[in-house]
């Protein structure tokens, strides 16, 4: 069975093609943005957002040290993420890796109600059978009332327009992080 991280990339890997404008909507260290800035190559485009400076300067370092320049770097919240977005762009997937940055100050952390606008709003954009793969991590405090909150929303999305996974180890302790995916029909 595939770790977390590999499956959280392995959902991404299957339905993105190199050209591809991807989002990842919480950059932090810059591991799942350098995933997928390699992931489209080129040609392609990736837009990384996290609100603090020290992780868009972490990310800035790693892609650096790999040569990757098809990165836009973006210190917002991503529940603006309407704003970096041209109106006619077509997004192939995206990634939330929700918590706070490791090693660092942990109340600074995603919450549930800006994550689902950004959910809602990257939907609107994204391709036919492209993905938004959310990581949840709530094992910290506040981190259950972001769970319960995007959970709500998830659930309720409309069967026919979206197909919504969790996936995740069950006899794990300590709350675990799981997967959601979202695929737009
Ligand atoms: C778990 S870390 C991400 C780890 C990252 N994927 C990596 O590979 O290192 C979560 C990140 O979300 C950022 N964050 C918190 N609220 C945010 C928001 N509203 N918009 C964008 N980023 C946010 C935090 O600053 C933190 O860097």
């Amino acid at each position: 069975m595939k770790s977390i991280l590999n499956y959280s990339h392995h959902l991404l890997e299957e339905i993105i093609s190199p050209g591809e404008t991807v989002i990842d909507a919480t950059c932090g260290n810059g591991n799942d943005t350098l995933f997928l800035s390699k992931l489209v190559g080129d040609t392609g485009e990736v837009i990384a957002l996290d609100i603090q400076e020290q992780a868009i300067d972490n990310t800035d370092r790693l892609l650096m040290e790999h040569n990757c320049s098809n990165v836009s770097l973006v210190l917002d919240s991503h529940e603006n993420i309407g704003d970096y977005l041209f109106h006619d762009i077509e997004i192939g997937g995206a990634i939330f890796n929700l918590g706070y940055l490791p090693k660092s100050d942990k109340s600074i952390i995603t919450k549930g109600e800006s994550t689902v606008k950004a959910i809602d709003t990257i939907l609107k954009y994204l391709k036919k059978n492209g993905r938004i793969i959310l990581v949840v991590y709530y094992g910290h405090e506040g981190g259950q009332d972001e769970k319960n909150t995007i959970l709500k929303h998830v659930i309720s999305l409309d069967q026919k327009q979206y197909s919504v996974l969790q996936y995740g180890f069950i006899n794990q302790k300590n709350n675990p992080p799981f997967i959601i995916a979202i695929q737009k029909k």
